[in-house]
């Protein structure tokens, strides 16, 4: 059997050019059982651990280094924060380099925001998070031009539609102030269910329950393309655009503010990973090459190039 890295060199140019996929198979939009967000919130204690270190690395990059106007604290403001352990692992992190900092997550689901608070309350994190249930496609849960860092992980691929994903990017752009930074990062669709197979094949669990979420996930995702024009129609300025390599499992989107840190922090300032997600360690070192690439370039690829 080839190898997965060198099977994904040769399938990545075919992933990013291609104007046509399998239709997208959305997935219900809310999380809102209780069995539901218990099964969430226990993956996100262990198997998501990976992804939210790249995320919380990369947010840690993209924070700027001043609060806007002068204000006494920094606003990380997180839509769609399910049950705030990504919300938890930032506040942790990034309250090691910087101690001003708040952060306010909002989340459509009760029962999500239940979990949060408990989640948040058993880290003594109470008074640095709040969570609140809101719809983060319409609602401004922070004031205009006030979070200094807007961030989103694994949500839009919930929503109905791209017009929804629209309103959300024009939101957090809304909510953040002129010069602060934006960072939105999810799944991106395979163009063939063949790749769907072989991505969860080669990144999955193996557990045959968590394996069919999974390739739920990646079917309810959206396409490279459809991502180009996503990010046409939001129109915001100094949006970027990169792909993880060599899998492009993952959009990353994002703007950089004004006076960020722009610093890669070391890896021993996050929670350690989980022993024995021998993939996950080899992916986050990818996404560690590839944010430290990024930084080089001064921003990843611009969706004209
Ligand atoms: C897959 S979870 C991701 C949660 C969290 N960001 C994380 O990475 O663990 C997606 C979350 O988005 C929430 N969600 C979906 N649509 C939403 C909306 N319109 N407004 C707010 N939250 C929404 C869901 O309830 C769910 O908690």
């Amino acid at each position: 059997m080839m190898n997965p890295i060198d099977f994904f060199k040769i399938q990545r140019r075919f992933i990013l050019n291609s104007t046509k996929s399998f239709r997208r198979v959305p997935e219900k939009t809310v999380m809102d059982t209780e069995s539901e967000t218990r099964a969430y919130n226990l993956a996100g204690s262990l198997s998501m651990i990976p992804v939210y270190r790249v995320f919380t690395k990369i947010a840690c990059y993209l924070l700027p280094e001043r609060p806007h106007n002068n204000l006494s604290e920094l606003l990380v403001a997180d839509f769609g924060s399910g049950p705030g352990n990504l919300l938890i692992m930032m506040a942790r992190t990034m309250g090691k380099i910087n101690k001003k900092i708040r952060f306010l997550g909002s989340d459509l689901s009760k029962p999500m925001i239940d979990i949060a608070s408990e989640n948040i309350a058993s880290a003594n994190l109470d008074t640095k998070i709040s969570v609140l249930k809101a719809d983060c496609t319409k609602i401004e849960f922070v004031k205009r031009n006030s979070a200094d860092l807007s961030t989103s992980l694994w949500v839009t691929h919930q929503f109905r539609s791209a017009s929804h994903v629209i309103d959300m990017i024009r939101l957090m752009n809304n909510l953040t102030t002129i010069n602060g930074s934006i960072l939105l990062m999810d799944f991106v669709r395979p163009p063939t269910e063949e790749l769907v197979k072989m991505v969860v094949k080669y990144t999955g669990s193996g557990i045959p329950e968590n394996d069919k979420n999974y390739i739920n996930s990646l079917k309810a995702s959206f396409s490279f393309s459809e991502w180009n024009v996503i990010l046409e129609q939001a129109r915001i300025r100094d949006v970027k655009v990169a792909i993880t390599s060599p899998i492009p499992l993952f959009i990353v989107i994002y703007r950089m503010g004004e006076n960020t840190c722009k610093r890669i922090i070391n890896n021993s300032l996050l929670p350690p990973l989980p022993e024995n997600f021998t993939f996950w360690n080899r992916f986050n070192s990818m996404i560690t090459q590839f944010l430290i690439e990024m930084s080089l370039r001064n921003g990843g690829f611009f969706l004209s190039e």
